[in-house]
């Protein structure tokens, strides 16, 4: 039964009800500590209240299974991972998970472990005086254990809803929950510890008092804790070294099993061991892939489309197979991250490498159409009609993939969205995400590209064409309807509205202007590009009241490079 091992639907759901249950927890904890500002008897009554909930029989089982299962989960989570390279925020998500244990242990063996051997009472005081007065070293440590818990916590909320259509409008607020939590804990904790420390002032016997025990025990009884605590982190040491020895031995093996060669754009070929799939081998390559859900197979942002022959490929998964059709997704387009090739593949991911969550939310859950202010983009090559003509289908199909290939790249490479290939007429969107304004920039940039990108095919082509390539683009922004629009496979993301017919308006007058660029001035003023050099016209347009100033650009790459910040503009250059 595969859904019993992680990675698999099943491990993932339970390793998140884990981390759920540990982040109620830890709310409460903290909630806890805050009282503290009030006073250190109301964190006491608060321990009280706390204690009933989570010492209770099934608090018990069900706070230490959470820990076991989402400890061991992600132990073997982290087992299953061909490639430790991965995104900033993964990292940071992984290394603060493993620190966690290591801190907590010795909180555990201090507190739980200590009051179910020895009698001892829980007490809010006698753990504040502890790290206040007598190891302050101690205590530095459980701030940095309370800080790295909680920002875990929140990272692993983040990633977990930043899919769901509501979290935008709730981010905010989040986030500022997620910052008062923990500062009010700090607050509190030092409030109750400078309470307890006058207390202890005015008492000096009051650690003694904290620490009585029902009957007397000896000294062995008192260490028991420590000794317990000693265990609990060498068997966590070694169940880590464990986990990246037998990673190692995994891999080795796999290297004898044999190796895969994944093939993407621009001649880039990544060799990996057979069973890794395509996005750990793009990470391992260094290749650009967008994965905004960190490739668990939810987001649909890795999608690739495999080129040649399916036949040979793993069947999808359900749960891939059901994220493949939310995006209505061709039988030769498939996830990157559930892919696992058994042979040699050659890819060509879809989405640019920089697709943030937002967009993939508005990409997975477009079907219902939002209004958007955007960049549309359209291109067309020159006189290919002509260059058709005498030449076999087949020809004519390698070099349309040769030529869609290069415009392809540029587009995405700037940050924007491949919307249609027609004939060999391109549609691109630009600024979905961050906006009209990057929109534009991007738009610019990718133009500029579009046209280096065919120059340079042009000239691989060289003796077969009989001219130099040549391309024409139109740019324009406004309010568009942007969402999932058509019908079974051929449902994708586009745009509909003014804006897109202007678009393709300016990019037919380019033949007129005999230019390589046509755009409006709505989208030189959101770029913020100096446009005195270029030459103007005013336009009357069918359906428009008002006429349209456009501005004719002999060089794409010569307005780019006007640009500001124009290089920051691109996400993803190979
Ligand atoms: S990375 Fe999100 S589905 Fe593959």
């Amino acid at each position: 039964m595969r859904f019993a091992l992680a990675g698999t639907p099943l491990s993932r759901r339970v390793r998140l009800w884990g981390g759920l249950t540990l982040f109620s927890y830890v709310l409460l904890h903290l909630s806890n500590h805050a009282l503290g500002l009030i006073s250190l008897g109301a964190m006491e009554r608060g321990l009280t209240w706390a204690l009933l909930l989570w010492r209770s029989p099934p608090g018990m089982v069900l706070l230490y299974t959470a820990l076991i299962t989402h400890l061991g989960l992600g132990l073997w989570a982290l087992y299953r991972r061909r490639t430790l390279r991965m995104p900033a925020w993964e990292a940071t998500q992984l290394v603060l998970g493993l620190a966690i244990p290591a801190l907590l242990l010795s909180h555990i063996a201090g507190t739980r472990v200590t009051d179910a051997l020895l009698g001892t009472t829980p007490s809010y005081a006698r753990v504040l005086l502890f790290f206040w007065v007598f190891d302050p070293t101690a205590g530095v440590r459980q701030v940095c254990l309370l800080l790295i818990v909680w920002i875990h916590g929140c990272m692993g909320l983040h990633f977990w809803l930043r899919f769901r259509r509501w979290y935008p409008r709730v981010a905010l607020a989040f986030f500022a929950v997620a910052l008062l939590v923990p500062v009010l804990a700090l607050l509190g904790f030092a409030a109750g510890a400078r309470e307890a420390a006058a207390l202890l002032a005015r008492t000096p016997g009051l650690p003694r008092d904290l620490m009585r025990t029902p009957q007397p025990v000896t000294p062995a009884e008192r260490a028991r804790p420590g000794e317990i605590q000693r265990a609990m982190l060498a068997t966590y040491g070694t169940a880590l070294i464990g986990v990246l020895i037998a990673r190692v031995a995994r891999e080795r093996l796999r290297r004898r099993r044999g190796m895969i060669r994944v093939s993407y754009p621009e001649r880039r070929d990544v060799l990996v061991p057979l069973g890794w799939s395509v996005l750990e081998a793009s990470r391992f390559g260094r290749v650009p892939h967008a994965s905004a859900c960190g490739g668990r197979g939810r987001c649909s942002t890795c999608r690739i489309r495999v080129l040649g022959d399916l036949r040979g490929l793993p069947a999808p998964s359900t749960a891939e197979r059901r994220v493949l059709e939310r995006v209505s997704a061709p039988p030769n387009v498939r996830l990157a991250c559930q892919l696992r090739p058994a042979g040699d593949i050659a890819v060509v991911p879809l989405m640019p490498a920089s697709l943030s969550a937002q967009a993939a939310a508005l990409q997975v859950g477009a079907r219902h159409g939002q209004e958007r202010e955007i960049a549309v983009l359209f291109a067309d090559l020159r006189g290919f009609t002509r260059l058709a003509e005498h030449r076999l289908p087949y020809d004519v199909v390698f070099f349309l993939n040769r030529y869609f290939e290069a415009v392809g790249t540029a587009v995405t490479d700037a940050g924007g969205i491949v919307n249609q290939f027609t004939g060999d007429g391109v549609m691109a969107l630009f600024g979905v995400e961050k906006g009209a304004a990057a929109g534009c920039r991007q738009a610019l940039v990718a133009a500029a590209a579009m046209v280096a990108r065919v120059r340079e095919l042009s000239q691989a082509l060289g003796d077969e064409l009989s001219a130099p390539l040549r391309i024409g683009i139109g740019i324009h922004s406004g309010p568009t309807v942007v969402g999932g629009m058509g019908y079974g496979q051929a449902f994708y993301l586009t745009a509909v509205g003014d804006t897109v017919h202007v678009a393709a308006r300016l990019e037919a007058l380019t033949k007129e202007y005999e230019c390589e660029l046509v755009i409006s001035d709505a989208v030189a003023m959101r770029a913020g590009v100096p446009t005195t050099e270029l030459a103007r016209h005013e336009l009357t347009l069918r359906n428009r009241q008002a006429p349209l100033t456009v501005l004719v650009v002999d060089s794409a790459e010569r307005l780019a490079g006007r640009l500001a910040g124009a290089s920051d503009t691109v996400s993803a250059s190979p």
